[in-house]
């Protein structure tokens, strides 16, 4: 079942049409990659299939609803969840302040819970509640990110390069998270990357977006496998 699907999607800031048509969708459980070079809009069209931008064009249907228009906290209402690429966490909050608002729309209860699920994948934030978290390093600040998205306990994870900045050994630390969360909890992801071996290898498929279009979809293997692409972009 799609649970996820956008069609014909287009949108960008002011007048400036950044995404010409752009089609994606995910299966229930599946993980997919995009990739693409830099400027393609794959950022962008996280942000417009979370409705922090509007769309012009094209349609978005969850679980057969369609929800082009709703806004991003009727979206989490509905089970997405979104780590943008920046901007992640606010610096002069702590972790705990920062965990607690990635839970804003839930009770107490369910905020104690969220937090007691994040301990467990990242440990590392248990031991840092009460630290500023612009005073983390790269890899905690990223952990704290996804903690947040999870607070609101998403049905769908979007996750805007989750290993940007971080060291090889950290990145398939967030990695292996992310495959917990995906294959332990069931989780449907998103994860654009622009380093995507590792992203591709947890995935079930990949897209290649270039220009705010379509350039290329298939299996994640069979991209990994496909020549032309990695020469293209992935680095050979
Ligand atoms: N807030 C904004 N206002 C105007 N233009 C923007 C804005 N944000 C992004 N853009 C432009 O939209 C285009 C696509 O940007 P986007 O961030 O979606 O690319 P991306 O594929 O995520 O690139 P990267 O791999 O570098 O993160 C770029 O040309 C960018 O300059
Ligand atoms: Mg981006």
């Amino acid at each position: 079942m799609k649970i996820l699907e956008a069609n014909d999607i287009v949108a960008g800031y002011g007048k400036s049409e950044i995404l010409h048509g752009v089609s994606i969708y995910v299966e229930k459980e599946e993980a997919i990659t995009i990739i693409g070079p830099n400027g393609a809009g794959k950022s962008t069209l996280l942000k417009a299939l979370m409705g922090y931008i509007p769309i012009f064009g094209g349609d978005i249907y969850w679980k057969g609803d369609n929800i082009t228009h709703l806004k991003p906290h009727e979206k989490v209402d509905r089970g997405f969840g979104y780590v943008p690429q920046l901007g992640n966490v606010f610096s002069s909050l702590t972790v705990r302040e920062n965990l607690e608002m990635g839970g804003f729309i839930q009770s107490k209860e369910i905020i104690r819970e969220g937090m007691e699920k994040a301990f467990q994948l990242f440990p590392i934030l248990a031991e840092r509640l009460k630290q500023k978290a612009g005073t983390l390093s790269g890899g905690e600040r990223q952990m704290l990110g996804m903690a947040r998205g999870l607070m609101s306990d998403p049905e769908l994870l979007m996750l805007d390069e989750p290993s940007a900045g971080l060291s090889p050994k950290v990145a398939e630390e967030v990695f292996s998270t992310i495959t917990d969360i995906h294959e332990k909890m069931g989780r449907t992801i998103v994860i654009i990357e622009q380093d995507a071996y590792q992203s591709l290898s947890i995935s079930d498929r990949g897209y290649v977006l270039v220009m705010g279009q379509n350039e290329f979809e298939d299996r994640a293997d069979k991209i990994l496998s496909n020549e032309k692409i990695r020469e293209a972009y992935l680095g050979g």
